[in-house]
Formats: structure tokens, C-alpha cells, sequence
């Protein structure tokens, strides 16, 4: 790992007295003092006024099916993004996925993960080839990404941008703004288990859901954290279990008072169970505002999230590690039967893009990301389906950076 230039390293989520953070690693060029700086006399391009803009380099994974096409849209936004703010976005691409697994064998050089380590942020498109048994790309490629960068959140916003693509009866916009914080390290995922006996009669198939106070802590701490910003209702729901998974959620339930009490005392604490959680969703989503949960309820609980929004098609969201290398990407799959038509819809990948400048600190860029798109989903978009958007993918990519 050695020669990797002025860019830190986080491989440890909690690294005490860093000097330097990823984000201010990754601006390699020296910032103004002052925003003022920024409106500099210098003619746009030139050599000068590069130097005052602050750059960020990203890492893109197009992946399988039809990420490469959303994804690309999606750097056309930050690019129209970049421009508008004064911001310097490079991009590196890195060919990942079914197609190179097929051709090479290879899931994810462990060449590639030391490099995403340099970056602050990563876009993927979509992992999943029909031509590849389920579980090699998704657990060698996004889930080995998520556990080894130590990405032990994965933000989730659920928010109806209009009500024409609200499933649900009188639903609107103002009815439906929630996040999902998933704890996204540990809980059913991690793979430990096993079986016995396998392919007998006798059969046993064990799969452990793993929870430790420190994953568990430190995934509260960030929900606590990200209510208080928000600053919506203050409200922190816990989706849990705890009349069945006795030990599991008993420490969840337990940390979450606990640091609650001790730091958080601002943010009204609330509880519901998984199974009732899904039926809030439905019957009264204005209830949330922030709900932190497993690994896997929150897997299962984002599907639901991302219909009652409007559909894969609009649902981002990004695998955090708050001090390292980040990975935003839709919710929604490689989608194969729609690839190279141009008909898949790329507002969920944009909305990727969106978060990723947010958590780059760009919150006004992030912000006037959000608001093209939520101009467009209003006052053009016909559906936010694939093929009935009444656009092709290219053309929304175009009229949302257009609109910015
Ligand atoms: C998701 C996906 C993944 C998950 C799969 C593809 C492994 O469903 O990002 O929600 O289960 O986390
Ligand atoms: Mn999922």
C-alpha cells in the first residue's frame, strides 16, 4: 500500500487524530480563505482560476446492465453541477462487474479496492449479471466494497417529490420525507454460518445475525447525529424486534437509550417494530423522520421506501463511511432487459450524484442537484418507469443539468 501519494488512507472507520480528512486530502489544490476568492477577475478556463477551485476525485463504476447508462448521465449532471459552482470533478473509471468477471475471471482485484481507498467518493451504476450466479457479484463486488471500506451506513432518503408517482391514496409530497439510516457492516450479512450435514436429510443451514455494541454504537451515534442536522421533527424511530430477536435487539434497544440519554437528549426517541414499520409506511408515512435499523430490515424496509416514493427509478443512496471512502449509488438494479435502449430512468443515479456532493460538503451544489430534479419530476416526467418516461435517458440527463 505503499506510494500512494499525499492522499490519506482510512482503513479504520474510527482512526483517532487524523490530521488531515479524506475530503481535505482529496481537494489537492489549496483552497481561498474566502469564498470572495472564488469570483475571481480571471477569465473563465484560465490557468488561474483552476487553481482556486476546490477538486475532488471520484472513482465511477458504470458495473452491469444499464448502470454504465445511468451513470452517465449522472457525471453529466455533477459536471453541469461542477460549473455552476466552481468545483474541479475528476473522474476515474474502473471496469468492474459481470462482464469482466466473465471475460477474467477476476470479482474485484484486490488492486482496485487499495486504490478506491484514495478517493473520497465512488458512483456506482448497478452490480448483477444475468450470465452470473446470483451472490458472486453482489457479495465479491458491492458487499465486499461496503464491509471492507468500512461503510457502516447506508443512507437511505425515502421523499415523494410529486404525488402522481405516490402509489398510495392521498399521499403527498409533504407526507412522505423520511430517511432510512441501515447499519451496513454487520446484522445478517456479515456471512457467518454454516451448514451441517449438507444435502441430507439431516440438513442444518445456520446464518448468524452479528451485532456488536461498538458496529451498533457507532451506527446510532450517526442516526442521533443526522436527526439533529436535519432538524426536521428531531425524531429518531428504532426498527427493530425485540420481541423476538431477544438478544439482537435488546442491544439495540438498550444502546440506542443509552447514548440517547447521554447525548442526545434533543431528539425525540421512538420505537417501532419491523413488521409494524411496513404497515407505517403504507398507512402513515408522515410518522418518520428518521429511522435507524439492521442490515436487514433496513434492506427490506428500503425496497418498500423507494415503491412509496415513486419507484426504483427516483431511490438513491449511499454506503457512508463517514471518515473515508463513500459509495452512492440507485437502489434499483442492472435492470438487463432495458440495457442499451435508453429508456432506463437515470434520476436515481443523479439523485446518487446529489448525495455524493453532499457528503463532499458541496451542499449547495447537492441542493441545486435536488431542485432540478425536482422541477423536472414535477413539470415534465410522464412516468418515472423505464420506457414511459416520455424522454429517453439521455434526454433527462440533458434537461435536468440543463435546468440546474
Ligand atoms: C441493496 C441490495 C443489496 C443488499 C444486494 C444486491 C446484495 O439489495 O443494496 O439493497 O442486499 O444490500
Ligand atoms: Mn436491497
Amino acid at each position: 500500500m505503499g506510494g500512494m501519494g499525499g492522499i490519506g488512507l482510512r482503513n479504520s472507520w474510527d482512526t483517532k487524530g487524523d490530521t488531515e480528512t479524506t475530503k481535505a486530502a482529496a481537494a489537492r489544490i489549496p483552497l481561498p480563505r474566502r469564498r470572495e476568492t472564488l469570483a475571481s477577475p480571471l477569465p473563465a478556463g484560465s490557468a488561474g482560476k483552476i487553481l482556486f477551485m476546490k477538486s475532488y476525485n471520484i472513482a465511477v463504476i458504470g458495473g452491469d446492465g444499464t448502470g454504465p447508462e445511468v451513470v452517465r448521465e449522472a457525471v453529466k449532471v455533477l459536471d453541469a453541477a461542477a460549473k455552476k459552482f466552481e468545483l474541479k470533478l475528476n473522474y476515474t473509471d474502473y471496469d468492474i462487474g459481470g462482464e469482466r468477471y466473465l471475460k477474467t475471471g477476476e470479482v474485484l482485484p484486490d488492486s482496485v479496492l487499495t486504490e478506491l481507498r484514495k478517493f473520497p467518493a465512488i458512483l456506482l451504476g448497478a452490480i448483477g449479471h444475468p450470465g452470473v450466479k446470483p451472490g458472486i457479484l453482489e457479495k465479491g463486488i458491492l458487499l465486499r466494497t461496503r464491509f471492507e471500506l468500512e461503510q457502516y451506513i447506508n443512507l437511505r432518503p425515502v421523499k415523494l417529490y410529486d404525488e402522481r408517482f405516490c402509489p398510495l391514496k392521498d399521499k403527498k409530497p409533504e407526507h412522505i420525507d423520511f430517511v432510512v439510516v441501515r447499519e451496513n457492516n454487520e446484522g445478517l450479512y456479515t456471512g457467518a454460518g454454516g451448514f451441517v450435514f449438507k444435502g441430507t436429510a439431516n440438513e442444518v443451514a445456520l446464518q448468524e445475525s452479528v451485532n456488536t455494541r461498538r458496529g451498533v454504537e457507532r451506527c446510532l451515534r450517526y442516526a442521533f447525529d443526522y436527526t439533529r442536522k436535519r432538524n426536521k421533527d428531531k425524531k429518531l424511530t428504532l426498527c427493530g424486534k425485540t420481541n423476538v430477536l431477544t438478544f439482537a435487539f435488546d442491544l439495540w434497544e438498550r444502546a440506542f437509550n443509552e447514548v440517547g440519554e447521554q447525548d442526545y437528549k434533543d431528539i425525540k426517541r421512538d420505537y417501532a417494530h419491523v413488521d409494524a414499520t411496513t404497515m407505517w409506511f403504507v398507512k402513515n408515512p408522515e410518522w418518520f423522520d428518521v429511522i435507524v435499523t439492521d442490515n436487514m430490515f433496513g434492506d427490506i424496509i428500503t425496497d418498500l421506501g423507494a415503491m412509496v416514493q415513486g419507484g426504483m427509478g427516483i431511490a438513491a443512496g449511499g454506503n457512508i463511511n463517514p471518515k473515508g471512502t463513500s459509495m452512492f449509488e440507485p437502489i434499483g438494479g442492472s435492470a438487463p432487459k432495458y440495457t442499451g435502449q435508453g429508456v432506463i430512468n437515470p434520476l436515481a443515479a443523479i439523485c446518487a450524484g446529489q448525495m455524493l456532493l453532499d457528503f463532499l460538503g458541496e451542499s449547495a451544489a447537492a441542493k441545486a442537484i435536488e431542485n432540478s430534479v425536482i422541477k423536472f419530476t414535477r413539470e415534465k416526467i410522464k412516468s418515472l418507469a423505464a420506457g414511459k418516461m416520455g424522454y429517453s435517458t439521455s434526454q433527462v440527463g440533458d434537461m435536468v443539468a440543463a435546468s440546474l
